[in-house]
């Protein structure tokens, strides 16, 4: 049904039509990623890591602790720790242990970008586990991290 309404358009009509769609399809997917992508950016930390924490919490035996995040933060692997890189404090830049190449602060209250995407987080924790303990984190020790960082 639908072919047979459009070829009753005259053929000219119907290819300026089409590009005209093919001009503007970028322009349109922009708008649309932009659309898509805009409530990442502009949600706040917290909401992100209630998300992420509500999820994490499924896989753990303790509820999560701000006490146990700075503990893991903290926890000293063969000289590696977390703040190897993101140094002591996670309201100042840090400074990437091998390339030396400044990492900006870890606190939401500091840097508002930080933990705004899941995607990031859970890039950098599986990354940053792996460096720093030699394997992945648990949902514990990331839901108790998540949840200290979230406050800082
Ligand atoms: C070898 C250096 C290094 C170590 C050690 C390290 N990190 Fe990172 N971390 C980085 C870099 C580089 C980034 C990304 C740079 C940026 O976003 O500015 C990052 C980003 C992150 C992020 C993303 C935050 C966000 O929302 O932007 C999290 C979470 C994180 N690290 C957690 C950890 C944890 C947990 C540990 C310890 C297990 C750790 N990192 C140890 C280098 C390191």
């Amino acid at each position: 049904m639908q072919s047979s309404k459009n070829s009753s358009v005259p053929s000219q009509m119907q290819s300026r039509a089409s590009s005209w769609i093919s001009n503007a399809s970028p322009i349109l997917a922009t708008a649309v990623i932009v659309v898509v992508l805009s409530p990442v950016y502009s949600r706040a930390a917290s909401d992100t890591t209630q998300a992420m924490l509500q999820e994490l919490a499924a896989e753990a035996a303790e509820p999560f602790s701000t006490s146990a995040g700075i503990a893991t933060w903290n926890r000293d692997a063969n000289g590696r720790s977390c703040t190897s890189c993101h140094t002591n404090s996670v309201h100042a830049n840090g400074r990437h242990e091998r390339t030396g190449k400044i990492i900006e602060p870890m606190a939401p209250s500091v840097n508002p970008q930080r933990l705004t995407s899941r995607k990031k987080i859970n890039k950098w924790f599986f990354r940053n586990c792996k460096w720093t303990f030699g394997r992945e984190c648990t949902a514990q020790e990331k839901g108790d991290i998540l949840l200290w960082l979230s406050q800082q």
